[in-house]
């Protein structure tokens, strides 16, 4: 079973919002079992535990939140060479579009990167002119349709990938997958 953490921070909640809906494509894969965590509730256990990690901070001077970064500051040090392979992405929201959510997604991913996590972006449009190559990115909170689909389709490619690499379930490989909208 493909064990996905789901952690996030969020100053005024556009961020968690996005965990929502990321949360719901997670649970769209059969076999899946999901950890919903705001950096207050979570430790390194937490990452321990993982096959999958979607990581999630508003944008904050075009980096990640302080205080994310600050979790990840703060774990154990001989945590560090114990938790790679892990597959990760990440998503972020700010204020406006074009505010720097890629960057941020970057950031997060960079973070998980220097924890040999396998970070991943995602092809598909879930609609003309919109997607997530670098993580579900969103300007204030997930209110039109496509935009809660970037974030559905973000958690449910981090559980397919979970599935296909973790779990070896090479029947779901899902390349160019076409979803009801
Ligand atoms: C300290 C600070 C820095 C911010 N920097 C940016 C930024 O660089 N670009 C941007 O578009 N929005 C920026 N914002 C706005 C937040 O990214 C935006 O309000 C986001 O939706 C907040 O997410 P949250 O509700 O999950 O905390 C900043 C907000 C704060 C408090």
């Amino acid at each position: 079973m493909g064990k996905i953490l789901l952690l996030y921070y969020s100053e005024s909640g556009n961020t968690a919002k996005m965990a929502q809906y990321v949360a719901e494509g997670v649970r769209s894969v059969e076999n899946s079992e999901l950890r919903f965590n705001t950096i207050d509730e979570a430790n390194a256990d937490d990452l321990r535990w993982c096959d999958g990690l979607a990581l999630g901070s508003p944008t904050n001077l075009g980096t990640i939140s302080w205080r994310m970064k600050q979790w990840w500051d703060e774990l154990p040090p001989d945590l560090w060479s114990t938790i790679d392979g892990k597959i990760g992405c990440a998503f972020s929201s700010s204020g406006g579009w074009g505010g720097g959510a890629e960057l941020a997604c970057m950031a997060l991913m960079i973070v998980m990167m220097n924890y040999g996590f396998l970070v991943f972006g995602v092809t598909d449009y879930v609609a003309q002119q919109f997607t997530l190559h670098y993580g579900a990115v969103q300007a204030g909170e997930p209110r039109e349709e496509k935009e809660k689909a970037a974030c559905r389709r973000l958690g449910r490619r981090l559980a397919q990938w979970v599935a296909v690499f973790i779990d070896g379930r090479k029947d779901i490989l899902p390349v160019h997958e076409k979803l009801p909208e």
